[in-house]
């Protein structure tokens, strides 16, 4: 087992967020975490790399607690993060924003940018661009590029189609297809269904702070009582 997240607890000052939440992901796989807004799916992403910690469960990276440990730390253990808002350096180019992931990153070994350009071409052609001129779809991509600069083996990725028209959706889907083929672990964050069926090799379902169901992508295809229940606004 790659990640095992037993029974977490967070809060947000006195307001509780996430009520004994557990869920795993096992090497190589693609898991999507479904729910709507406001469940708890990026306070679950923040809980794993340390940025609101959980008070109470454990967080386990191949077996070895690693709740409570700086966030630098979680990230060289190889668990990558690309936050909703992507957190693009806007005053600096891509090829800038790319530089400093690479310098950033512990290992030398792994991810360089000629492989980044190979997996996302329109960041070559853009390099020179300032971060601010972006698109939604080019900063995604940026923002993962520069995640795998550091050489994870574990993905969060959360929300990664929001606010992306159809076709850099359908780019963007390809892309981390890829990264699966090529044995990255991924977590999907979502509240595009059809993007994360079409990933996942298995899926859950939050609703307040916890998991309410766990299943394959077949099982939620078509189950219109567990979409309305749990995923429909
Ligand atoms: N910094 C914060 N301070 C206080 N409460 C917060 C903070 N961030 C999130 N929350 C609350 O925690 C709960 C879970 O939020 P979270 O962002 O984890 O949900 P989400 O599933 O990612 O939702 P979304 O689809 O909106 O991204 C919500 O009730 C939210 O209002
Ligand atoms: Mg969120």
């Amino acid at each position: 087992m790659l990640l095992e997240v037993d029974t977490i607890r967070t809060s947000y000052g006195i307001s509780e967020v996430l009520f004994g939440l557990s869920f795993h992901v096992a090497e190589g796989e693609v898991v999507g975490l479904l729910g709507r807004n406001g469940v708890g799916k990026s306070t679950t992403m923040r809980s794993i790399v340390g940025l609101t910690p959980p008070h109470a469960g454990e967080i386990r990276w191949r077996g070895k607690r690693i709740d409570g440990r700086p966030t630098y730390d979680i990230a060289r253990n190889g668990v990558g993060f690309v936050p909703e808002d992507r957190r693009i350096f806007p005053e600096l180019t891509v090829w800038e924003n790319l530089d400093i992931a690479r310098r950033a990153s512990a290992s030398g070994e792994g991810w360089t940018e000629a492989k980044v350009f190979a997996l996302f071409p329109d960041l070559e052609r853009i390099q020179g661009r300032k971060g601010g001129f972006l698109s939604g779809g080019q900063q995604q991509m940026l923002a993962i590029a520069r995640a795998l600069l550091g050489n994870p083996e574990l993905l969060l990725l959360d929300e990664p189609s929001e606010g992306l028209a159809p076709l850099v959706v359908a780019d963007l889907r390809d892309q981390i297809a890829t990264l699966k083929e090529q044995g990255l672990s991924v977590v999907l964050a979502e509240q595009n269904l059809d993007f994360v069926l079409s990933l996942s090799d298995r899926v859950y379902i939050l609703e307040r702070g916890e998991i309410r169901f766990e299943g394959m992508p077949g099982e939620v295809r078509g189950n219109s009582d567990l979409i309305e229940r749990y995923l429909t606004v």
